[in-house]
């Protein structure tokens, strides 16, 4: 493939276990790096014409969409979403045309092999849970292919997706909330087992112990309730909820963040380990890069609905793309003090992804930003093998 020259940051060091939350880190490190003539990669003089050029850049996607519509699953895939959108409407008319539209995922590819992990970054809003949940179809997408197990199920009644739900479960961020206070351990983790026949009716409670010590929970916790847990037991029954109709696919939706640091060790080690034991697939969402550099094959990076960049997780550790995920990086704490990290400070807000800037969605806080960027948004390309960003600086002819 040709590739342009392009100007990437190298100095950059990820060393960093401590942990690194997207949000915050950024907004607080070093200086701010304003775009200069010196960082510009590229300038222009080209003057726009913003509507031609949209038109233009939406049939091109448009067909290239239409293209992909056309090919078939890969096989190796336990999961290929191709083009997915979900779009919320925030107003319509009277006669249901909508006035308002709010693009919280926009037009997301993501694949994903059996036994393997994907960790989803991005910060706040920027539509890692709603990607998730749409994947699951707890929401209707807007557009796109899901294929799970090489079958399309975007467009699956829910009368199709009952009987896949067992195989695609979902871990959410609050233990405390999404246990049900008055039902006992015993009764939370056998009433999947039942409903989905997972097992004979006289064995679903030997199932359920086994379960409940795979997950490190001791067996006198059957006959106890949510509420006589700490944060962490909690999460571990939510788990052993998701494992007992035997999943194959599991999404975990910062399943730690709302954990101790010492806890959360313990429960990024569970899921690991039953990964292994079970060959289960992870999509794993969340803020924490330490989390997701720990527990990752591969990462994907969002930004307002978008997904920036995607890799293998060392590919994208040693080698950031994406300016945005320069300066996601940049911010991990870096453990050894004599090791220079150049960090990078975003300027400015998250723009409101109702609202999201033309052109690139990022240009308003990008410090490599260009004319074009203003304009054009740049394509999802392939950069090198399964190493994926959308950028100008890489565009390829
Ligand atoms: N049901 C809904 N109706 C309208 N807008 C929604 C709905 N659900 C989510 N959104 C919006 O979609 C965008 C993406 O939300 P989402 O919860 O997916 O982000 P996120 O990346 O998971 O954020 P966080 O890291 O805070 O959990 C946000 O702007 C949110 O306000
Ligand atoms: S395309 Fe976006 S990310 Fe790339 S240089 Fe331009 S503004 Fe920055
Ligand atoms: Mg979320």
């Amino acid at each position: 493939m040709k590739k342009k020259d392009v100007e990437v940051q190298s100095d950059v060091t990820l060393q960093g276990e401590a942990s690194a939350t997207v949000d915050n880190e950024i907004q607080e490190t070093a200086e701010t790096v304003e775009p200069t003539t010196e960082n510009v990669a590229v300038e222009t003089e080209v003057a726009f014409d913003d509507v031609a050029e949209q038109a233009k850049e939406e049939a091109e996607r448009q067909a290239q969409i239409d293209a992909d519509r056309l090919l078939p699953p890969d096989p190796d895939a336990l999961l290929e979403v191709r083009h997915l959108k979900k779009h919320f409407v925030l107003k319509k008319t009277l006669m249901g045309v909508p006035l308002s539209t709010l693009k919280a995922v926009d037009d997301v590819s993501i694949k994903i092999h059996p036994g393997e992990t994907l960790g989803i970054v991005g910060e706040s809003g920027c539509g890692k849970t709603t990607m998730g949940r749409t994947i699951l179809k707890l929401h209707q997408p807007t557009e796109g292919q899901i294929f799970f197990e090489g079958q399309d199920i975007a467009g699956f009644s829910s009368k199709q997706m009952r009987a896949l739900r067992t195989k695609m479960q979902i871990v959410f961020q609050d233990p405390y909330s999404s246990l049900p206070p008055r039902s006992t351990v015993g009764d939370i983790l056998s009433e999947p087992v039942k409903v989905h026949k997972i097992v004979p009716p006289e064995q679903v409670k030997e199932y359920v112990l086994g379960i409940m010590e795979q997950c490190g929970l001791r067996d006198y916790y059957y006959e106890r309730y949510p509420h006589e847990f700490s944060g962490g037991q909690r999460q571990r029954i939510c788990i052993a909820r998701a494992l007992a109709v035997a999943p194959k696919l599991v999404i975990c939706d910062e399943p730690v963040s709302a954990l101790d640091v010492s806890i959360q060790v313990q429960i990024i080690n569970l899921l690991k380990k039953l990964q292994q034991e079970r060959q289960l697939t992870y999509l794993f969402i969340s803020h924490d890069l330490s989390v997701v550099k720990h527990i990752s094959d591969k990462i994907g990076v969002m930004y307002l609905g978008s997904m920036v960049e995607f890799g293998g997780k060392q590919a994208i550790f040693d080698k950031p793309l994406h300016p945005y995920t320069q300066a996601l990086f940049s911010a991990v704490p870096n453990p050894d003090p004599n090791e220079k990290v150049d960090r990078i400070l975003l300027k400015g807000d998250i723009p409101s992804p109702a609202n999201p800037p033309k052109g690139c969605k990022f240009h308003t806080r990008c410090p490599k930003a260009m004319e074009i960027c203003q304009h054009i948004a740049p394509k999802y390309q392939e950069y090198e093998d399964g190493h994926f960003v959308a950028c100008h600086c890489y565009e390829q002819e």
